[in-house]
Formats: structure tokens, sequence, C-alpha cells
């Protein structure tokens, strides 16, 4: 899909926030060399500064890229696609969070990450596990169809089996792998649920007329307010899989 740097920044700071939790996983450490993947724009690079003075933040979207070199100036930031990396035994670290869910060719992905990892070397991330925002995309889906449109869904989502599975065909150890609920605020009170609908769902609504488009996030609402509002704002139905694999 296409990223919107500026909408992210502003209405979407909340992703980095929290997976500024999965940084406990990455060691201390001056001398490693870490790579953030999927690094959007850059808020918990930054953060990785804290564990090595040798951090790489590459995301595949040039609007990401050119927003976090603005916002980090000293950080080298690349656009890179995470499936064909540029290196070989290179980090001892990569990191990435809300990442993995996005990209559909996860063998290739965990074949990289395992290629550009140093032998010992160490990934750390989290995305969205098996029936992450399933009400969200259920409402979605079902408000599409009454425009006589279908949702492909865009994501992957497994289940813990299924990644502890691929990590290891990929030929790393996994030493953690859990999943767990998430219920997360989103920002900007009752415009919340739609300018997370208008982020994330862009590709589907865009080809829409206006007034099909606002009807969409009408529906939305009404069908999720019971059960994802909670009287000042919408709480998306958030899974998460944390992985932590060793090479
Ligand atoms: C939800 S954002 C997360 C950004 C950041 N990690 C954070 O926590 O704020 C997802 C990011 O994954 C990036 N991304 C998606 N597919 C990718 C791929 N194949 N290679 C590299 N980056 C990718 C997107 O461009 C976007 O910046």
């Amino acid at each position: 899909m296409e990223w919107n740097a500026d909408f992210y920044e502003d209405k979407h700071g909340f992703v980095a926030d929290y997976g500024k939790d999965l940084l406990s996983h990455v060691p201390d450490n001056p001398g490693q060399a870490i790579l953030d993947l999927g690094c959007g724009t850059g808020a918990l690079t930054q953060e990785l500064l804290a564990k090595s003075a040798h951090v790489v933040g590459a995301d595949a979207s040039p609007d990401m890229v050119r927003k976090a070199r603005m916002l980090h100036p000293d950080i080298d930031f690349r656009v890179v696609d995470a499936c064909r990396m540029p290196w070989s035994n290179r980090f001892d670290v990569v990191f990435s969070n809300a990442v993995f869910h996005w990209i559909s060719d996860q063998k290739a992905l965990l074949e990289n990450i395992f290629r550009v990892l140093k032998p010992q070397g160490r990934l750390v991330c989290e995305f969205g596990a098996v029936r992450n925002i399933h009400r969200i995309q259920q409402a979605f889906q079902s408000s599409l169809s009454r425009q006589k449109r279908h949702h492909e869904n865009p994501f992957y989502f497994p289940t813990v089996e299924e990644y502890r599975k691929l990590v290891e065909q990929a030929g790393l150890h996994p030493e953690l792998v859990m999943d767990y609920d998430r219920p997360t605020p989103l920002k900007d009170g009752e415009n919340g649920l739609r300018n997370w609908v208008r982020q994330f769902f862009a590709s589907d609504l865009s080809p829409l007329p206006g007034a099909g488009r606002i009807r969409i996030l009408e529906e939305m609402e009404s069908a999720l307010r019971d059960e994802l509002w909670d009287g000042t704002q919408w709480v998306a139905d958030y899974r998460r899989i944390r992985v932590i694999a060793v090479k």
C-alpha cells in the first residue's frame, strides 16, 4: 500500500509507542549493529540508539524514509524492501515493529533476515497475530459488500504454531513465540476509527466516490460502537505475535 508519512506521524504514533516494550528484548551492547526493518518515520530507530551507536533504518516506502531522514538527520535510513535486502552477515539484531503482517512472501522475508544476521544474531519482532482487527475487518467487509465491492485482505496474521514453523524452516532458533490481545485506543476521539480506516484500508476506499466512502465509515462506526467505543475513544481489537529467534 501507499504510505502517507505525514498522516502516519500525526495520527498513528501509537504504533511506535507500543513498540517500545519490544525494545527490552534488544540487548544493550554499544558495539552491535542493529537493523530497524520497516522503520517507518524512525521513532523506534531513534530509541534503538540507546542500545548501540550502529543503527540502520530500512523501509520500502520512499515517503516514510524521507520523513524519517527529516526527523532524525543523524541516522542512516535506506529505502529497502525487506524481501530484497542488500546485506549478508551484517547485523547482530534485526528489530521490527508492526511490519511483517504487510508482507505476503514470508519465506523470502525470513530467508533475507537469516542472511543479513551474523551468526548468533537475533530477530526481535512483533506484528499482527491471528484474529487481529477481526471485528474491524468484518465490519469493513460487510459495508463494502453493500456497495458490491470485495475487501481483499492485505494482511498476514499467523498463529503461533504456524509462525514458529516458518522461523525454524528459515534456519532460525525460536526463543519466544507468543501472541496476546492488545486492545489499542485510537487517537482523535470520535474520528479515531475513520482515521485508522482511511490509513490502513486506503487502497479499498480510494476507488469509491466520496459519498460511498463516507457511507462506509458511518456504517462501520454504527456496527462497531457497542464493542469498540468506550465512551471517549475508539479501541481497536488488536492482537499481536511477538517473536525472538537466534541464528
Ligand atoms: C505500521 S508501519 C510501522 C513503522 C514503524 N516500525 C513503527 O513502529 O512505527 C509499517 C511499515 O512497514 C513498511 N513496510 C511494509 N512492507 C515492507 C517491506 N516489504 N519492506 C520494508 N518495509 C516495509 C511500511 O512502509 C511502513 O513504514
